[in-house]
């Protein structure tokens, strides 16, 4: 399926033609990095919530959700860090005019070296066939090694910089490794810079009475300050977590790659309150749950990996990535961090409010330790769009374009296509949609020929199209063409509920990943 870039484009094409997802403000020309979601991509997306949450506050009886506001009150982002440390180091081509974040620039570089010795591994591949000893060629060809030794110089001097925060070597780096603007094509580069992520607005009326507030960068820190709220109000003992769904905005220097890096995006994130000294145990506890949740989907269990986090945030004692294959490459979705009692302490050093747990079992109050797990809805919806598109070549030269969905999360679940307009199949059609709607969103589309709008429900993913035609009329059957096979099958119509619902639901979803729980 998806392998590369060509593809991602048409992926990207495929989300507008489709009703995915659309530029925003598109007759205005755009706006940077934000999009809109369209009519099937709001629902993909919703229901990608929906087993999120549900994996969440269903599945697990101390995890309780919030919807906390955006507007927070300013000195939260104080306490939190964003204020002084939410930065990107910024670099401007001062002949293209184009802002680029200078530890992109340097990271390209040194995947540069990856490729190179990754097409030198796959040549080596090919010729010794299965007698190849990869660990053996990496440690002697000449032309990994000189490489491996230029990644190795490079990512120790890129490193010691990003510790250190020292923005005059990371340009040093740019110009010393001859780094040109991917524009221009010149070294023209400006000072490097660092750069607020958040976006800043004024509260309040009148002059006197303003105040700066964020739109917030990440949708945790309204869970840390509720969290006395939430614990006294549900009675909730340690260990217990809160989770929540919300908007996010970041002013991203460099933001591309689709719904991968926006302006304003969607997070799910839950924090899990526990006893300190056994966050370490939780961590792998959600580490193995998490990635539980993503194979449950069927997207193929090869496409993700973990990414330890080598430099942990002078708060977290443990992080990592959950990455996913996408078209360009293994991307981040999600993160679970082990943040110790950093942003509960911190809010009680800031607010002056006493922010503790009483432990009735060891009979002590302590600041509770947390494990966050933090993943981003449009990266999720593009990780599943990505794995779903399918160019297929089918017998007879006919192409297809089909979108393999998880079912459970496929926007519309079954088409209601009567074989033509007449001899009562319409109204059959209609009883048969007024049946199934209240339990699955259908669609009655009746216009063109039956081919052409299967066509339509692959291009959207949808599971299944139900055909009403003579022999419904008398025998109350139809035909039912599953998506993916394309087969069909003669069904009563009375069972229809039952087949769709045993394979499109998200309690069987859910079933599934709670299997190993
Ligand atoms: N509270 C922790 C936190 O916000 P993060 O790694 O900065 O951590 C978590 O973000 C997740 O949010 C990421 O794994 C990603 O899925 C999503 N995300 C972050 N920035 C994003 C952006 N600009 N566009 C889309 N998704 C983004």
């Amino acid at each position: 399926m998806a392998q590369n870039e060509d593809v991602f484009k048409k992926i990207v094409s495929h989300c507008k033609e489709y009703g995915f997802v659309f530029p925003s403000s598109e007759i205005y020309d755009g706006l940077g990095a934000v999009y809109d979601y369209g009519q099937n991509g709001v629902e993909l997306k919703n229901n990608i919530k929906r087993y999120w949450w549900e994996a969440m506050t269903l599945l697990h009886e101390n995890i309780v959700g919030i919807d906390s506001a955006v507007f927070m009150h300013p000195t939260i982002w104080k306490a939190s860090g964003h204020v002084d440390a939410f930065n990107d180091p910024l670099i401007d081509n001062r002949d293209s005019k184009k802002r680029y974040r200078a530890d992109v620039l340097i990271e390209e570089q040194l995947a540069k070296y990856e490729e190179k010795m990754s097409k030198e591994v796959t040549k080596a591949a090919k010729r010794f066939g299965d007698s190849f000893d990869e660990a053996m060629f990496r440690q002697t060809n000449p032309r990994v090694l000189e490489n491996q030794r230029k990644w190795d110089e490079l990512h120790a001097r890129y490193e010691k910089a990003m510790n250190d925060n020292n923005l005059d070597e990371l340009k040093q780096i740019i110009l010393d490794y001859e780094i040109v603007d991917p524009i221009s094509g010149t070294r023209n580069w400006t000072d490097v810079r660092q750069f607020n992520l958040m976006f800043k607005t004024q509260m309040g009326s009148s002059s006197d009475n303003t105040m700066d507030v964020y739109l917030r960068p990440e949708t945790a820190q309204g869970i840390f300050v509720n969290f006395l709220n939430v614990q006294k109000t549900g009675r909730m003992r340690l260990p217990f977590g809160i989770a929540q769904i919300g908007k996010a905005f970041r002013n991203e220097i460099v933001a591309r790659q689709f719904v991968f890096r926006m302006r304003e995006f969607e997070q799910m994130e839950m924090q899990f309150f526990v006893r300190p000294g056994e966050e370490l145990k939780w961590f792998e506890t959600w580490k193995q749950n998490r990635l539980r949740w993503h194979k449950a989907l069927g997207l193929g269990d090869e496409k993700y990996r973990f990414h330890d986090h080598e430099k942990l945030a002078h708060y977290a004692n443990a992080a990592t990535d959950i990455e996913f294959q996408m078209p360009f490459g293994f991307k981040e979705v999600e993160g679970i961090h082990s943040r110790t009692n950093f942003d509960l302490s911190q809010h009680e050093k800031f607010s002056g409010k006493k922010i503790q747990y009483f432990d009735p079992e060891l009979n002590e109050s302590y600041t509770p330790y947390v494990i966050e797990t933090s993943i981003g809805v449009d990266r999720m919806f593009l990780s599943v769009m990505c794995s779903s598109y399918e160019e297929q070549k089918l017998e007879g030269g006919d192409t297809r374009v089909v979108l393999h969905l998880p079912k459970a999360l496929a926007p519309v679940k079954c088409a209601i296509l009567p074989l033509v307009r007449k001899d009562g199949m319409p109204e059959k059609a209609r009883e048969i949609m007024d049946m199934l709607k209240f339990d699955f969103a259908c669609r009655y589309d009746e216009k063109d020929s039956v081919g052409k709008r299967y066509r339509r429900m692959d291009a959207i993913g949808t599971p299944y199209c139900i055909t009403i035609d003579g022999q419904t009329v008398e025998d109350n059957t139809v035909t039912l063409r599953d998506r993916d096979t394309m087969e069909q099958q003669r069904v009563a119509i009375s069972d229809l509920p039952s087949i769709i619902g045993e394979q499109c639901s998200l309690n069987n979803l859910l079933k599934s990943m709670h299997k190993n729980d």
